[in-house]
């Protein structure tokens, strides 16, 4: 089985700056995933190196087999990788529909899955401002209409980074939700979010990074296992 994502020894600088110091990072097809750490430790830096956002200053990024290393991003996407990034990512002049009809295609193996009845099906606040414009959204909608829209494109691993921040408990409740979803949909996710007991409940394997580097990689169970791994290295 081709791992999806595989990264082996990722460096990636910002100017002088190095922050990923030998990032080992592997999605295998299935599996739901938890990237952790406190804030500024290269959660962002090791998405955007693999999505070719961020070009590595070393290391290799294979995705289903092929190098991919630095390749540009919709390349990547064309292999069915679909990146939520930290903020939203909403096109603020279009309404609802448009944002998701515009998305809309078919999956790597011509898979329709999710289809626009689907999507409003599962975020049933869309379905109820389907003509609203993007800016008209509240922050927890937008979110969701930017996760709707990356599985518009039936990919089989989407990336969330800080799909929760800043919302509302029931609407962080709500997008958790989805996340279970997704995952019983068969689509593998990597989830980047601050609350690790939603993160662990349905992840298969939790990777935190401290300083750019891996310092734990293991099931829900193994961590919580080791509480005082929580405490030393996400400070709860
Ligand atoms: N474009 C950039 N230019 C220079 N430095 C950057 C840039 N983006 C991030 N950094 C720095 O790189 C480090 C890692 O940032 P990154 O965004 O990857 O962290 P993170 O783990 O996602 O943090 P957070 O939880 O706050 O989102 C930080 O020290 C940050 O200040
Ligand atoms: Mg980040």
């Amino acid at each position: 089985m081709t791992a999806l994502i595989q990264a082996t020894g990722l460096h990636t600088h910002y100017g002088a700056s190095h922050i990923l110091r030998g990032v080992d990072f592997t999605v295998e097809p299935g599996q739901t995933i938890g990237l952790m750490g406190r804030n500024g430790m290269g959660k962002t830096t090791l998405l955007k190196s693999i999505m070719g956002i961020v070009k590595p200053s070393g290391g290799k990024v294979h995705v289903k087999g092929q190098d991919m290393t630095g390749a540009p991003t919709f390349e990547i996407a064309r292999l069915g990788v679909a990146y939520v990034p930290e903020g939203r990512g909403i096109f603020g002049n279009l309404s609802v529909r448009e944002n998701l009809v515009m998305s809309a295609r078919a999956g790597t193996r011509g898979q329709r899955d999710w289809t626009y009845d689907r999507v409003l099906e599962t975020f049933p606040r869309l379905a109820e401002r389907l003509n609203h414009g993007g800016q008209q959204l509240s922050g927890g909608e937008q979110q969701m209409l930017t996760i709707g829209r990356a599985l518009m494109t039936n990919p089989d691993l989407l990336i969330l980074d800080e799909a929760t921040e800043g919302l509302a408990p029931l609407i962080a409740r709500e997008i958790w939700r989805i996340c279970g979803l997704i995952r019983e949909s068969g689509i593998s996710s990597v989830i980047v979010d601050k609350n690790w007991k939603h993160v662990t409940q349905i992840t298969d394997v939790n990777v935190i990074l401290v300083k750019g580097e891996v310092v734990f990689q293991g099931s829900s169970q193994q961590l919580h296992a080791q509480p005082e791994l929580l405490e030393q290295y996400l400070g709860v």
